[in-house]
């Protein structure tokens, strides 16, 4: 399994996770996941950071994710297993609750990733997803200046590119996909959740947007 992550785990734990929690995800996951018991999945979990919340709201979290690296950091956090978001290994209909955090732009197949979040779940199990905003970060996205975000041409492109206004992020260094609003909310639908509410994050222009999608009954 290829993981781009294994060459900057600790990079992302030490340097990136360090700087808290600037975007508000840990927010928005309270808001949209909310109040519950059982598993909650996190795909693509890294290292972990966010089984704290999801145990203060009384799931009982648990992770797979590709990068071993990643997963090292997360050892003292949440069971976790090496696994591939495209092929869960758990099995159907299983799971009340399944999380993606900040993890959409590095999964190139992120439909086949809500297929198979849609296929752990419960039916009326829920799926949030925090992930960059696909209006206003990207390549296409220079927020060098927080007076005057600039969107250059390249939104309306389904893309993968490791250009980005910093090299102090992770898109720089691993790069990260795009997909278009309609494309990525179409992906929910035709893997069968249905949208139930949205949210936004960070500023001055909003850096992530979070949906909370239901498998249906
Ligand atoms: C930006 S990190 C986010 C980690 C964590 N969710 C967080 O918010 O800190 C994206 C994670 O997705 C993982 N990932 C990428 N592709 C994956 C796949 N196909 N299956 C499982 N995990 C994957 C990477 O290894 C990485 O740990």
């Amino acid at each position: 399994m290829d993981a781009a992550y294994d060459e900057i785990a600790d990079w992302y734990e030490e340097v990136f996770l360090a700087a808290g929690d600037p975007l508000g995800t840990r927010g928005l996951l309270r808001e949209l996941l909310g109040e519950g018991r059982g598993t909650c999945l996190e795909i693509g979990c890294g290292t972990g950071v966010h089984a704290a919340v999801v145990r203060d709201l009384g799931w009982t979290p648990a992770g797979v994710d590709l990068s071993a690296g990643m997963l090292r950091h997360a050892r003292d956090r949440l069971p976790a297993v090496r696994g591939d978001a495209t092929r869960l290994p758990f099995r159907d209909a299983g799971l009340p609750a399944v999380i993606a955090m900040m993890a959409h732009t590095d999964m190139p197949d992120y439909p086949a990733v809500l297929r198979e979040a849609a296929r752990v779940l419960r039916p009326g199990g829920a799926f949030v997803h925090v992930g960059v905003h696909p209006c206003f970060c990207g390549g296409f996205a220079d927020r060098g200046d927080p007076e005057a975000v600039v969107i250059r041409p390249g939104y309306l492109d389904r893309h993968w590119t490791k250009e980005s206004w910093t090299d102090k992020g992770v898109r720089a260094k691993v790069g990260a996909s795009h997909w278009p609003v309609p494309e990525l909310l179409n992906a929910f639908v035709a893997a069968g959740l249905t949208l139930e509410r949205f949210a936004e994050s960070g500023g001055p222009v909003p850096v992530v947007l979070a949906v909370r999608a239901r498998k249906e009954s």
